[in-house]
């Protein structure tokens, strides 16, 4: 059955909504992003991704008029008229159509151009990944500098999800400079002792909004947390591992290059992590 999409204030038949040839979003990588999970029908940390879309936005000079509570509006109407109980709404927001191709941004009151869908996926909180962990290899993280900004140029992402696929994994770390900087899709922990330990925030990762309230859910349950970068070595020697993201919520990861932790199985800190997680997103959403 064809999903019905918002496209620039419309609703309609995914077959029919369309977007220039000439958008920026499309010639340049030119947009920026946000997924947002859907629990029972509701959306999880609304806030959270709401307030780093206008960040994006605002770093890359881009302007958007819709407010808060029309986004809203377009998230909860997506979901009902597509009947989506788990899964996720996908918002872009590109500098829109410049007419031709041209580097310089299009001039001022050149209006942006706004795609929202649902992709619907039953059982996404029950992910049997979760039970058993995943596997990871490192790569160099040869982005752009600015990956606090969420834009649209997932490219060498795309690259490092499939060089894991070849080697028989599930996911790739980046490392620079030694250090570990995030997942291809995801921010990264480790747990050592009762300390959980994170790369702290810069513009070297992406500012998840899974992380914050993790952080949060866990200082609040007098768990330690140390923001710190770390490197494959000292990953590899952990107890635990884990990653974050608004798709995947808590995710164990039980092998780091070809390195088993914790005997190759889920660790009970992850597991908990993901049940706070959990719990006090279902609590929240709206
Ligand atoms: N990815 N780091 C990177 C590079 C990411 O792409 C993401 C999210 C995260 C986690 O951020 P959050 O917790 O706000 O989802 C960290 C999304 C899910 C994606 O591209 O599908």
């Amino acid at each position: 059955m064809s999903r019905i999409v918002y496209v620039n204030g419309q609703y309609l038949p995914e077959e029919e909504a369309t977007v220039s040839i000439f958008d920026r979003g499309f010639v340049m990588g030119d947009a920026v992003y946000e997924v947002t999970s859907v629990l029972e029908g509701k959306i999880l940390e609304f806030e959270g991704h709401m307030t780093r879309l206008a960040r994006s936005l605002s770093e890359l000079e881009m302007t958007c008029d819709l407010t808060r509570d029309q986004w809203l509006e377009i998230h909860r109407e997506l979901i009902a008229r597509n009947n989506v109980t788990e899964g996720m709404v996908y918002l872009q927001v590109s500098r829109g159509n410049a007419g031709d191709r041209d580097f310089h941004y299009p001039p001022a009151g050149t209006p942006p151009t706004v795609v929202l869908y649902t992709q619907s996926k039953p059982g996404l909180a029950d992910d049997p990944k979760a039970k058993v962990g995943i596997k990871v290899i490192s790569i160099p993280d040869l982005r752009w500098h600015r990956r606090d900004i969420k834009t649209v140029q997932l490219l060498y992402p795309s690259m490092a999800k499939m060089a894991a696929e070849k080697a028989g994994k599930h996911d790739a770390w980046f490392v620079e400079d030694g250090f570990v900087t995030e997942g291809s899709s995801n921010n990264v922990y480790i747990v050592k002792g009762n300390k959980i330990i994170t790369r702290q925030l810069s513009n070297d990762i992406l500012h998840g909004v899974t992380r914050a309230s993790l952080l949060k859910y866990a200082a609040e349950a007098q768990m330690e947390i140390e923001e710190r970068p770390f490197t494959i070595v000292e990953a590899q020697a952990a107890d635990e591992a884990f990653f974050t993201s608004a798709s995947a919520f808590v995710m164990p990861v039980v092998e780091v290059d070809d390195v088993a932790l914790n005997g190759g199985k889920v660790g009970p800190v992850a597991t908990r992590l993901r049940e706070i997680y959990l719990d006090e997103s279902r609590k929240r959403a709206i």
